[in-house]
């Protein structure tokens, strides 16, 4: 026990220990002076700097996180969280983050599956920038193009473009409350990526700072890290502050509609089709399905209901006419569809009642209340059979908490390179599907829908993507590996960037390597430089 090796060791973990981190009692103070040093401008602390002995540290904490999982009060929480109200403070907090040692979570609709813009699993203390104050939209009609500030919702950014013409619009994210920096760096789908492909896809300018402290736009951070920031996940690169997209020809008129179908309803059928249509069909249309377990309230048993939600860039008799053609099967009807604007289409894909107005985009009201939930996804590239589809409804309905959400590909996403963004899963996919399971009673039910959830994914292994099995990264699933931390050094992860990059991951830590050597930029499934020491 006393050999000098040991003591040798004790003394040298100690003086890591000791150049590695500040008291965290003092932290708050110090950021806040080396703010004040630092920054250009004033910053008004009382309104953008909350630490938990301040009373509304929780709420600012709880405002747009949304997984519950990741409120649990026995998970650490941040030293402070500094809601930056200009640029310029992005920047400040980035050197002032870096020279006190202080890990940065970054924030901006707080949508991250498993909570990695809010909570961290691996390192304390850290520390949250909430960018959700930074929400300016500037929309350029004649230019067809919107600046769009980072904490920006996809919602608002819909509002906006439908304030200015009825005739554009932009490929963004279904749920209408996502922050357009992590929903936007990690791809971006909808309703409409068949036709225009994803929010990344269209995406041509942007500001962000990098881990120096600078503001760099598309010319001064050149193509590799411009390409790396379309689609290779949050928190692993700079922080956005703006994007400059590229906004979409929409017509006045688009179609909605849901037909809902049950497994009496010729339910396994119907599916057994859709797969072969749905990725095929006209750009125009998209068909989700969400496929939920309900109790047939005629014949009093529980059965598998699908639900097919369909959005046509077109009017209702060319729709009908396309389906009738090709999908006979769902019995579409005139009766069925609603036409509307595009703007309205964007409130019924998201689930609002069809009497809301356009305004609750404004609000960041989400369609549904928030709760506990775990998802995963997976990537289909060969029709599932109709015997297997059996299979999966029985196991499926093993979990009454449990949804799926069926996303068709093909179209525009096809005739996009795998690598002409980080985001690989392109030509030859048919389709995207979520598995979910939300609750509401807490803890009380977390074990039971996460065993259910890891054993279903399991399940469908015959049936999807391998080698490598593809994930969606801004559907974060951290089954699929943690970057594990040490006081020493940082240890990749196995496969997992090649689940959600496929050979892009190679270029993404080439990049990294470049803009971030040491690392600062940094989660449970941040890209990792080659060289990982700290
Ligand atoms: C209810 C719900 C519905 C969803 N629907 C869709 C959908 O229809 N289509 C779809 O494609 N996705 C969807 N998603 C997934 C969504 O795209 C991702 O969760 C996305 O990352 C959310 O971005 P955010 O800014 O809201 O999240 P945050 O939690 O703020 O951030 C997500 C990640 O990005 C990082 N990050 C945040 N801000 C920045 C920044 N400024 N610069 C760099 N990194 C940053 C964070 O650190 C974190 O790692 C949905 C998610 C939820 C919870
Ligand atoms: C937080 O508390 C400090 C110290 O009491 C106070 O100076 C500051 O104004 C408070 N900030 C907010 C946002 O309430
Ligand atoms: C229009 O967009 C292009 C491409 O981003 C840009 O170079 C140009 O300056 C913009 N024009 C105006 C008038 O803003
Ligand atoms: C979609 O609709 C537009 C406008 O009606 C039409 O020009 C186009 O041919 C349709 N199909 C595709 C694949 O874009
Ligand atoms: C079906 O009914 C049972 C008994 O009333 C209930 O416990 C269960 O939650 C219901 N399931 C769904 C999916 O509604
Ligand atoms: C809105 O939905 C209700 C109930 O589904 C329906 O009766 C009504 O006709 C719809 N209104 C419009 C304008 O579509
Ligand atoms: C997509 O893949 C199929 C099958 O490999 C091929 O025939 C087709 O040309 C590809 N499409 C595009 C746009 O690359
Ligand atoms: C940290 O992890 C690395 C890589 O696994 C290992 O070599 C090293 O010994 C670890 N250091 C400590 C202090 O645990």
């Amino acid at each position: 026990m006393g050999s000098p090796r040991f003591l040798l060791l004790l003394i040298s973990v100690f003086v890591l220990l000791s150049v590695s981190s500040t008291s965290p009692a003092l932290i708050p103070e110090l950021f806040t002076q080396c703010l004040e040093e630092n920054s250009p401008n004033p910053i008004p602390f009382s309104t953008s700097f909350f630490t938990p002995q301040n009373s509304s540290f929780i709420s600012v904490l709880e405002s747009t996180a949304q997984n519950l999982r990741y409120l649990m009060p026995s998970l650490t929480k941040p030293e402070f969280i500094f809601t930056p109200l200009e640029d310029s403070h992005v920047q400040v907090a980035v050197v002032c983050a870096k020279k006190l040692k202080i890990h940065m979570r970054i924030r901006s609709g707080g949508h991250d599956y498993e909570g990695l813009s809010y909570v961290s699993l691996i390192e304390k203390p850290f520390m949250i920038i909430d960018l959700a104050k930074l929400r300016d939209i500037q929309v350029d009609i004649a230019n067809n193009t919107a600046w769009v500030q980072a904490g920006a919702t996809n919602g608002e950014v819909y509002y906006r473009i439908s304030e200015k013409s009825p005739v554009h619009g932009f490929p963004a994210g279904v749920c209408t409350t996502l922050g357009m920096a992590g929903h936007v760096t990690g791809g971006g789908y909808g309703a409409t990526h068949r036709k225009y492909g994803l929010s990344a896809d269209n995406v041509i300018d942007a500001r962000i700072v990098d881990a120096q402290g600078n503001i760099l736009d598309r010319h001064a951070m050149g193509e590799d890290l411009f390409w790396a920031i379309r689609g290779g996940g949050g928190g692993s690169f700079g922080i956005i502050l703006w994007w400059q997209i590229k906004l979409v020809r929409v017509p006045p008129t688009v179609t909605v509609f849901t037909v809902t179908k049950t497994l009496e309803q010729n339910g396994n059928k119907i599916v057994h089709k859709w797969q072969q249509v749905a990725p095929n069909i006209d750009d125009n249309l998209t068909i989700l399905i969400q496929t939920r377990v309900t109790n047939s309230s005629t014949q009093g048993m529980r059965t598998i209901t699908n639900s097919y939600i369909g959005l046509y860039l077109g009017r209702a008799d060319m729709l009908l006419q396309l389906m009738k053609q090709n999908f006979p099967e769902l019995g579409l009807t005139k009766k069925d569809c609603l036409e509307t604007s595009w703007i309205k289409s964007m409130l019924y894909m998201a689930g609002f009642p069809n009497t809301t107005s356009p305004e609750v985009l404004l609000h960041v009201t989400p369609a549904f209340p928030k709760g506990f939930f775990k998802a995963k996804s997976d990537f289909i590239r060969q029709v599932i059979p109709e015997t297997a589809l059996d299979s999966i409804w029985k196991r499926f309905m093993q979990d009454d908490a449990a949804i799926m959400v069926w996303v068709p590909y093909g179209g525009m996403m096809s005739r996009i390179s795998e690598s002409t963004t980080p985001f690989p899963h392109r030509n030859g996919t048919l389709f995207l599907s979520q598995y979910i399971v939300r609750w509401f009673d807490g803890e009380k039910s977390t074990k039971k829908n996460m065993n259910w959830i890891r054993r279903f994914y399991d399940s469908m292994t015959p049936y999807v993507s391998s080698f490598p099995r593809e994930a969606y990264v801004n559907y974060r699933d951290l089954d699929l590996g943690i970057n594990q931390f040490n006081k020493t050094s940082f240890l990749r992860s196995g496969t997992l960037g090649f689940k959600y990059f496929k050979d892009n991951f190679i270029r993404l830590v080439k990049v990294k390597s470049k803009v971030d050597s040491s690392n600062f930029f940094r989660h449970e499934q941040s890209i990792l430089p080659l060289q990982v020491g700290i």
